[in-house]
């Protein structure tokens, strides 16, 4: 089949590629030339494994254009553009609002538009009305994928849930998209039918759900600071229980990246607007322990520093999370940068996002006092203590006694609880945790 993805940033590219890979000829459409020149020429613009691989295997059928009329040979249209979130914590439609008008021109009778990206419920419902008068299908098929396994989760997802308009129109679009995962369908992935708001908040909920679920466990990490529990154990417990689950209750410096913090406080925004706020207070405070999280690295070296004027400490980890270079609200970034406002002399190091935080840190007019860097043995040559704030396995794997060579003082936070506690002990290290000491 021939498709256009209108979008082609983390999701729009992938889910580019993953259907070039799915055997159809694939068009990706974005308004940034810097973004498609690279696409073009096989080089993904982020870091994502598997994901180069995959633009190199499919090149003859699967090209990108900043055009939108290109659209207009292709029957399907993913639109996969950003929703980011606006000043009011609402989320921005203008990238999604002007997708589907550059679109429209180029539609016609019996095509499909298929909307993945995040946003508001209501949405879909009133996208139709621009789109259904070309006699083009509208439906709305939202995305699961994680950064660091996008590839493996767009070709191999949990579900595929399918949002349509109620009567025959529905069944129309239904029979379409099957056709365009017919790959995915035959390995018996669920598929779910429901309508368009149901699908909306299908996307949201399961975002809040696993931001509540990290929350609970940090706010049992902040009691266990003061009771002197353990909540990597207490975690392991309770997640025997199948009702419960261990995955997802990972205590540490908390949640960031372009999707939980910006999807739970958009959904909060629009709950307000509709009048059932109330509905979602609770994920206020889902909100404000995650935030707390990050002043408690702060607060925490500042016990073991006394003051943290003139220090040297280092931050292993720029990313919001190990295998991505997404430094989009990312704990470990804005733990730095509050080091560094501090009157600490900060160094971050990462594998992959040293180099998008250079140009932040340029913005945030911090460069004098935090610098970042790929080496993350150079990063604590000199240093103070030394905070992991992302579990890259590079960090995990160090030897402890190695890198209290390298320091001034033997002080270790362990910001995401993923370092052998006795390894850094036994090697001489103060060792902090998050809920465990
Ligand atoms: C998240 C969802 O997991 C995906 O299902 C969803 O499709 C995606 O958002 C999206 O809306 O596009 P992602 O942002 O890639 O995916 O990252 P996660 O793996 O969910 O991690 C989010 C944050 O939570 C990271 O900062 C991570 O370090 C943190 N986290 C995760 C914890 O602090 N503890 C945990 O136990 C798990």
């Amino acid at each position: 089949m021939k498709i256009s993805v209108i979008g082609c940033g983390y999701l729009g590219a992938v889910h580019a590629a993953s259907m070039a890979e799915l055997g159809h000829e694939v068009i990706g459409i974005d308004v940034d030339p810097a973004r498609i020149e690279s696409l073009q020429q096989g080089i993904a613009p982020f870091h994502e494994p598997g994901f180069d691989a995959l633009l190199k295997k499919n090149a003859s059928h699967l090209t990108f254009t900043t055009d939108m009329s290109a659209a207009a040979d292709a029957s399907v249209h993913f639109v996969a553009v950003g929703t980011p979130q606006a000043a009011d914590g609402s989320a921005d439609m203008t990238y999604v609002n002007s997708a589907i008008e550059s679109l429209t021109p180029y539609l016609t009778k019996g095509d499909l538009v298929v909307g993945k990206s995040t946003v508001p419920v209501g949405t879909a419902e009133r996208l139709a009305a621009h789109v259904t008068p070309t006699g083009a299908h509208l439906m709305w098929n939202p995305e699961f994928l994680r950064e660091g396994f996008a590839v493996e989760d767009t070709l191999s997802p949990d579900r595929l849930v399918y949002g349509v308009p109620e009567g025959t129109d529905g069944d129309t679009a239904t029979a379409v998209l099957d056709e365009v995962y017919a790959e995915i369908l035959a390995k018996d992935t669920p598929r779910l039918v429901m309508n368009f708001a149901t699908a909306e908040l299908v996307k949201v909920a399961a975002n809040s759900f696993l931001a509540t679920k990290i929350s609970f466990i940090n706010a049992m990490a902040e009691i266990a600071d003061v009771t002197g529990a353990n909540v990597t154990q207490l975690a392991d417990a309770i997640g025997y229980d199948t009702r419960i689950g261990r995955r997802f209750l990972n205590a540490g410096i908390g949640f960031g990246g372009g999707c939980l913090p910006k999807d739970i406080r958009g959904f909060v925004a629009r709950a307000e607007e509709l009048g059932v706020g109330q509905a979602l207070s609770f994920l206020k405070d889902v909100d404000d322990i995650n935030m707390r999280r990050r002043t408690r690295v702060v607060d925490v070296l500042t016990e073991e520093l006394g003051s943290l004027d003139g220090k040297t400490i280092a931050v292993w980890g720029i990313s919001f999370k190990p295998d991505s270079d997404d430094i989009r609200d990312s704990p470990a970034l804005d733990i730095a940068e509050s080091l560094a406002r501090s009157g600490a002399t900060v160094v971050s190091a990462d594998p992959e996002g040293w180099k998008p935080a250079q140009a932040r840190v340029e913005r945030a007019g911090l460069s004098a006092s935090l610098t970042t860097t790929s080496d993350h043995r150079a990063a604590v040559t000199g240093a103070d203590a030394v905070v992991v704030a992302t579990e890259w396995k590079v960090f995990q794997n160090e030897a402890p006694g190695a890198i209290g060579d390298l320091m001034t003082q033997r002080i270790v936070v362990d910001g995401r609880n993923c370092l052998n506690v006795t390894a850094w002990k036994e090697a001489g290290f103060r060792y902090r945790g998050m809920g465990r000491a």
